[in-house]
């Protein structure tokens, strides 16, 4: 007897929401009307979205791609031998060698897309475990040291190296200790972090376990936000599994080190993903700002010494400690190491994830990588970096991805998500948008943020208003300032760089023609 076609369907939410679920049951159904063996097997998402839901047949040639397949293309790829890789209009050969994905280097998203989620085998059979393994034999002080040679940094946002937060947990005393993970996501354009958690959640989880054995923490939290329901499911199944497989309890793969864990869920409003306003929320109170010393490393949730770090920090760590840190180092440039998971959305015809060592220009993400804008229209700005990241005209594209570079572009890289927009986006209305969205979910502790981002908007109402421009824009560059060095934290700080990078590089867009100028 032989062994049923191995078809994949992506259970990921990007998938879904494109129908990947109609399209598993129809493949289910039309595979059993025609008496044919297959084993449908939910994976995560390869990340390449523009193809999604993309079907991927295993065949004796490797793994084919079909893509993006409709239910009512079902059919027809029956019709056409898709099973043993037959050729069809949706057909794009083997998926690895898909040019947006033959060009990456996947580190971090090694197995996601590839495996089974939820079977431990198959992310064993991938390399799970193994970092796991080599970490259960090293001191922490070993551990920690790997982590500090390795350059990594943190993902989430402000690029913190991670060895060196953990040193300061590992030396900070404290009877218990805890590892919350920081998947609250709530840059725009950005999915990696629940990318990784409903595809390949035991490397979250492997990752957090390392940084319990590396600092003395006992206790870890997932902190997610409650748009991600597909990621709170995966992930609690998921910690289900490494429990009763015994790499998450009291007795790590027999080393006798325990670290348990759970998935909690925020409200999903922005600040809470600022680490202090996140711990506040985890302890069940509002989510507002703490002011820093004390560090969370050493009173972070409930008073006690914790390590918060982004989910694609944590997710990575197994590598570097299965291939070691100088083999994570040698990636990138500059003072930025290893790869990172670039989240290309926007207006762009080929959006997804494209994991690489840092050093691209925007200009190869955007109109090589990306293709340019889905709309055709030429493209007129990128935000880089979430909500507080500044927009970048076509004359910046030569900007390497780096964390130094972009800040010398008064920008920064944030959890690395990009958002395209074509010539017909108005930047005094990006601009307005910034300020509101600042006003929106400003948690309110301090006032440059809370009262600063209010006069921003009316600001840019009286710039779009015509009311003596000149004099409209000397004041939002006098209240950025303001905002810049007199705010608590990087929401009310950050958002002068949106707004003065608007003005700056679209100057004409702060020009409204009054209409009589205009009709003559
Ligand atoms: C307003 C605001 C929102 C933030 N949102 C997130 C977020 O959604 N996810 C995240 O990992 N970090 C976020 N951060 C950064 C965190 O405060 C913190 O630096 C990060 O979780 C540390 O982890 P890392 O060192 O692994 O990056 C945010 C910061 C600010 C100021
Ligand atoms: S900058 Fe804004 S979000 Fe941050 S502490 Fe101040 S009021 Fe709160």
């Amino acid at each position: 007897m032989t062994d049923p076609v191995k078809v994949y369907v992506p259970r990921d939410a990007g998938a879904l929401a494109l129908g990947a679920d109609k399209v598993a049951a129809e493949i289910a159904r039309e595979a059993e009307a025609r008496g044919l063996d297959i084993r449908l097997i939910r994976n995560g998402s390869r990340g390449l979205f523009f193809l999604e839901p993309m079907v991927e047949v295993a065949t004796e040639d490797g793994r084919l791609a079909y893509g993006p397949v409709a239910p009512g293309d079902v059919a027809s790829l029956f019709d056409a031998g898709f099973l043993s890789g037959g050729d069809h209009p949706l057909a794009q050969g083997e998926t690895e060698e898909i040019p947006f994905l033959a060009r990456q280097t996947r580190l971090t998203f090694a197995r996601c897309g590839i495996i089974d989620p939820l079977d431990p085998a198959d992310y064993e059979a991938h390399g799970g475990l193994k970092g796991l393994r080599n970490a259960v034999m090293m001191t922490p002080e070993e551990i920690v040291e790997t982590m500090v040679t390795s350059g990594l940094r943190g993902r989430g946002g402000a690029g913190f190296p991670t060895g060196i937060k953990w040193k300061t947990v590992a030396e900070a005393k404290g009877e218990q200790k805890y590892i919350v993970c920081n998947a609250d996501e709530g840059d725009s354009g950005t999915y990696s972090d629940r990318m990784i958690m409903e595809g390949d959640p035991f490397m979250l989880i492997e990752g957090m376990v390392i940084a319990g054995l590396a600092t003395g923490a006992t206790r870890g939290y997932v902190y997610t936000r409650s748009e991600y329901p597909h990621a709170i499911v995966t992930m609690r199944d998921a910690i289900a599994i490494a429990r009763s497989h015994g790499f998450l309890g009291p007795d790590i793969l027999g080393s006798g080190h325990a670290f348990d864990m759970e998935i909690r869920m925020g409200a999903g409003a922005y600040v809470c993903g600022e680490e202090t306003s996140l711990l506040n929320s985890l302890e069940g109170k509002r989510g507002v700002v703490r002011a820093k010393p004390p560090l969370p490393a050493h009173e972070g949730f409930l008073g006690r010494p914790t390590v918060v770090n982004n989910v694609i920090s944590l997710a990575t760590v197994p590598a570097i400690l299965d291939h070691g840190p100088e083999f994570f180092r040698d990636f990138g440039v500059g003072h930025s190491h290893g790869t990172i998971p670039i989240q290309i959305a926007g207006n762009v015809k080929n959006g997804g994830l494209f994991e690489i060592a840092f050093g691209l220009t925007l200009h190869e993400l955007v109109d090589e990588i990306g293709g340019g804008t889905r709309s055709g229209r030429p493209v007129k700005a990128v935000q880089v970096g979430g909500p507080l990241g500044a927009y970048f005209p076509r004359a910046l594209f030569d900007t390497i991805f780096d964390y130094e570079a972009y800040t010398a572009k008064n920008g920064l890289i944030g959890h690395a998500g990009i958002v395209v927009f074509d010539d017909s986006v108005d930047m005094l209305k990006q601009a307005r948008f910034a300020m509101e969205f600042c006003a929106i979910e400003s948690c309110g502790k301090c006032t440059p943020c809370r009262i600063g981002s209010v006069r921003g908007v009316e600001v840019v109402d009286r710039i779009a208003a015509g009311e003596d421009p000149d004099a409209q824009i000397a004041l939002m560059t006098d209240l950025c300032q303001t905002m810049r060095f007199g705010s608590l934290c990087a929401l009310g700080g950050f958002t002068p760089f949106p707004v003065l990078s608007a003005i700056e590089h679209f100057p004409d867009d702060f020009r409204p023609t009054p209409f009589a100028e205009a009709a003559e």
